[in-house]
């Protein structure tokens, strides 16, 4: 076995060469990305009175189930995480590289997922606003420490994890919590497809450093191969190119 410090040196190598790949893939999230913000999600109409607007909101809102309430609070906190998650990517994706530039895309992306969810809460008054807010600062202020966190190929393995699961749950969430105000319908509509969105740039980017690792053109080769942490634990292992 390699220790850990050639074996994470390798792995940052890979990362650096795959920088061009990384600028194509974030032009093409760019291209397809329709960029809202939470103020023009939760406007009154045109030529409308917006305190109208936010009583209306209110009294449907008041609708809204207990287990819906709990869906959107736990939603809003993990959204809240977004600096501990910044600095899992910051930590190798840094300097003046595509990867640093397209950390500080996502982050500003998944900085508005927090935001209209918090400014819907605060609008709806739904759930006990200051107590949401003291339990998001505890969240921040206990750190997340992920025993993983020092492997640049495990951290695009949980982004991708964790970019599917967001998508189901604000897809799921939006769905069941509209059938008593449909504004938050559309609210988490856009969210989910922003995290799908991200789930496929996560997940184009592992399937191409999969096949630097491998130094095969084709990723899809590793399909039905063993997992990459018994491939990059094999003995003998001295590069990143050994099963070339
Ligand atoms: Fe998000
Ligand atoms: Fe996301």
């Amino acid at each position: 076995m390699i220790p850990e410090s050639a074996e994470t040196l390798a792995k940052v190598e890979v990362l650096a060469d795959l920088e061009e790949v990384v600028h194509h893939l974030m032009e093409r999230h760019e291209a397809k990305r329709i960029l809202w913000f939470p103020s023009e999600l939760l406007a009154p109409a045109p030529d409308t009175d917006p305190d109208h607007h936010i009583r209306e909101l209110r009294d449907r809102a008041d609708g809204i189930s207990l287990p819906a309430r709990v869906a959107l609070g736990l939603n809003l906190l993990t959204e809240e995480g977004l600096p501990h998650f910044h600095r899992l990517l910051a930590t190798y994706l840094g300097g003046d590289t595509f990867w640093s530039k397209w950390t500080n895309l996502w982050t500003a992306e998944e900085d508005r997922h927090g935001a209209v969810l918090h400014d819907y809460m605060h609008d709806t008054r739904i759930l006990d606003n200051p107590v949401l807010e003291r339990m998001q600062f505890e969240y921040l202020k206990a750190g997340f420490e992920p025993t993983w966190d020092k492997d640049p190929y495990r951290v695009f393995v949980y982004t991708s994890l964790q970019e599917r699961a967001t998508q189901v749950s604000h897809a799921n969430t939006g769905k069941f919590a509209s059938q008593y105000e449909p504004t938050i319908g559309t609210v988490l509509a856009n969210v989910a497809k922003e995290e799908a969105r991200h789930y496929t740039f996560y997940r184009s980017v592992f399937k191409a450093v999969i096949g630097e690792w491998l130094g095969d053109d084709d990723p899809q080769a590793l399909l039905g191969g063993p997992p990459i942490d018994d491939l990059h634990r094999g003995d003998g292992l001295t590069g990143r190119r050994l099963f070339k």
